[in-house]
């Protein structure tokens, strides 16, 4: 069976298109005492752009943290506050900033119209009820979220995305201005997300014509970036990040995601320089990305933490691996349907080992 996906339905692109979300939300304000809720990463609460956001007098602004990665409780916090703030629901949620923050958003519009615990819907189609209408605006460009039909947030239990048509943004906001404050190592681990979204999508057994064609753009995008840079570089990454979002929609990640998830689930690692860490270990898998992947390091002087794991307790190293064997389909992707015969625990405790 082939998915049905939804996607974004209305998005604007250009250098400084921002000024823009005004006009974009005057439109959705239908009724006299509703609100907005903007969720901006708490990054921008001293710079210029807090004066650019469209507030008026009866929204909401919260002021998202993401030192940690996304968390279950802290988007039922959130989603709670919200609530508690008017007699109604918001008739908008705009997430202003990187991954972590658009994700945040989307899970807060999701989780203000479905019951319970944003944790009680991590997995696929789990979601019954659409969410508020929802604007994703990037402020770092790499992890696709922008375009894709997850949010990923730690659980309890595990790190795993609320996956579901209902996730995807109904407006977005191209803004390549917006990034051009992203100190330079973060630009790369977030940029290199979008890589490896390309590098495991046109490996993996997954890929069709439609993954082909956005991954290759993504991906001759990056090299532009990474290898030869240029003024237009945040204009290209930009559009980078949504090509790579929009290739892994129509097949998936891989090896390298799904180590990296058990990274940053067990030891906090954040998503892009887990990603990082991993794929620099597999050669064995992406032989020839790995090579171009450390040119690109050694063009921005980028120089990755080793080995991470030399001295971690069983424990952890046990639940890293639970934590990995989760995403199936990632497997699968990368290995094929008798992935369980090569990829064991004993293989991937090794592949953790070697980092
Ligand atoms: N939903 C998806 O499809 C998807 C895909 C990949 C990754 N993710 C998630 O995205 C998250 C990672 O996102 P990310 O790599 O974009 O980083 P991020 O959002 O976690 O931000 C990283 C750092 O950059 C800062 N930052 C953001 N914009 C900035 C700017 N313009 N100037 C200066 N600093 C800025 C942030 O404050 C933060 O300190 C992870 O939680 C990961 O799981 C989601
Ligand atoms: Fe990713």
């Amino acid at each position: 069976m082939n998915r049905n996906f939804k996607n974004v339905s209305h998005i604007i692109f250009g250098r400084g298109c921002f000024d823009q979300l005004d006009e974009i939300l005057a439109k959705k304000r239908q009724v006299l005492d509703s609100f907005m809720l903007f969720l901006v990463d708490d990054v921008f609460s001293q710079s210029a752009l807090r004066e650019r956001i469209p507030l008026k007098a009866q929204d909401l602004l919260i002021w998202v943290n993401v030192d940690e990665e996304p968390k279950t409780v802290y988007v039922d916090e959130l989603t709670q506050r919200t609530k508690d703030f008017s007699g109604h629901l918001p008739e908008g949620v705009i997430g202003i900033g990187g991954g972590s923050t658009m994700d945040i958003a989307k899970a807060i519009s999701l989780m203000l119209t479905n019951p319970g615990s944003s944790a009680d819907y991590q997995g696929w189609d789990l979601i019954k009820n659409p969410a508020v209408y929802h604007v994703g605006i990037p402020t770092l460009s790499g992890t696709g979220a922008e375009v894709s039909h997850t949010t990923v947030l730690n659980g309890p239990e595990k790190k795993l995305g609320i996956n579901s048509n209902y996730t995807v943004f109904d407006q977005i906001l191209l803004d390549p201005e917006l990034t051009s404050g992203v100190p330079a190592e973060q630009h790369f681990y977030t940029g290199m997300d979008c890589y490896i979204h390309s590098v495991e999508s046109l490996n993996g057994t997954y890929l069709n014509a439609f993954a082909r064609s956005y991954g290759e753009k993504a991906i001759d995008l990056c090299r532009e970036v990474f290898l030869d840079g240029g003024s237009d570089s945040d204009d290209k990454m930009m559009m980078a990040s949504y090509f790579g979002g929009m290739g892994i929609t129509y097949s998936q990640v891989g090896i390298c995601h799904a180590l990296s998830y058990g990274l940053s689930f067990v030891l906090g690692i954040h998503h892009g320089i887990g990603n990082c860490i991993a794929l620099h270990c597999l050669e064995e898998y992406y032989s020839e990305s790995v090579s171009e992947f450390h040119s690109m390091m050694e063009k921005r002087e980028i120089t990755l933490p080793q080995n991470l794991l030399a001295d971690i307790d069983t424990d952890k190293l046990e639940k890293m691996i639970d934590v990995a064997l989760l995403l199936e389909p990632l497997w699968e992707n990368a290995l094929g349907t008798n992935w369980r015969r090569v990829m064991t625990r004993e293989k991937i405790k090794e592949l953790y080992l070697g980092m």
